[in-house]
């Protein structure tokens, strides 16, 4: 039933769905759609089946206050409210609700990417067991320039984890394997031409011209999420993020192209920054804004 659906029929279905409360993208073209709330109420509407790939870099429940070092100086580790652990048990809930709704909405043969450091996915890794997702990589990104431990107490972190997971055990789901291993990966020097691609990945933090209208403090590389919409993404595909941050995602499914985006965030900032990003990247004609 929901095959057919594209964006704009999606963008109806979100606003009514039996409630008497609308639910509106405050940005939206043919292919990007952007969403400014909580991921649970929106996703909650969202039909069963819809989504190719979702791809979830959900908070890491790190912001402690806690110190850490940036650009050679030391700051506070914080990243923002929506970041601060509410207990073991309330955090534990919270990623299993989410990763339910995203098992819900997922296309039966669809994947699911969840990136976190030790602090989250470990119990993101749990629930996408528990849920019976079928489990396909652990990928480690690691960062080779990842800014020194400066208590000098444990070892420096330098890596993201990547849980890679299929909803259907038996699925056939999207892996462009030629284009992994026969592809121009420039920013990894540890990929090496035309053998296959492992999986760690040596990609950098962000570069500055990527952070050009500000920036999100766990804003994640372009290259890193074009190389998961490339690997695991067909053409028409719907790929969607809960937790768009500053739209890394999006940006790379307009990269890799033809692919649609739809992205929620409950922060209007993160929403403002992700449009203009998006707003240089396409500089298309069909754009228009939700008011
Ligand atoms: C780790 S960041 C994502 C960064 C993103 N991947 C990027 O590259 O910019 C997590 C994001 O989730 C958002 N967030 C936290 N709780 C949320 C919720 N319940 N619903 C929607 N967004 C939420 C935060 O505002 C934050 O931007």
């Amino acid at each position: 039933m929901t095959d057919s659906l594209v964006l704009e029929d999606l963008v109806k279905y979100v606003s009514k769905n039996g409630s008497k409360t609308s639910i509106k993208p405050v940005f939206k073209t043919e292919s990007f759609c952007l969403y400014q709330d909580n991921s649970l109420t929106v996703m909650s509407r969202f039909p069963e089946g819809y989504v190719d790939m979702i791809f979830a870099d959900p908070p890491y429940m790190l912001s402690n206050d806690g110190i850490t070092c940036h650009a050679g100086k030391m700051v506070n580790v914080n990243k923002g409210k929506w970041d601060r652990s509410q207990g073991f048990e309330n955090d534990v809930a919270f990623h299993e609700q989410w990763i339910t709704e995203c098992r819900r909405v997922l296309k039966p043969e669809g994947t699911i990417w969840i990136s976190g450091t030790m602090h989250s996915i470990y119990q993101c890794g749990f629930l996408l067991q528990k849920q019976g997702f079928h489990l396909l990589n652990d990928i480690a990104w690691f960062k080779p320039n990842a800014a020194p431990n400066l208590a000098c107490t444990t070892f420096a972190h330098s890596h993201e984890t990547l849980l890679w997971a299929r909803k259907e055990k038996k699925a056939k789901s999207t892996f462009n394997y030629d284009l992994m291993k026969n592809g121009s990966f420039p920013e990894d020097k540890m990929k090496r031409y035309s053998k296959q691609m492992r999986s760690v990945w040596s990609i950098p933090t962000p570069p500055q011209e990527e952070k050009e209208f500000g920036k999100h403090p766990t804003q994640k590389p372009i290259a890193l999420l074009k190389r998961i919409v490339l690997s695991s993404t067909k053409e028409d595909d719907i790929v969607f993020d809960p937790f768009n941050g500053g739209g890394t995602t999006g940006l790379a499914c307009k990269l890799v192209g033809n692919r649609k985006y739809i992205g929620i965030d409950i922060s209007e900032d993160y929403i403002n920054l992700t449009v203009k990003r998006i707003k240089k990247l396409s500089k298309q004609s069909t754009i228009f804004e939700y008011t």
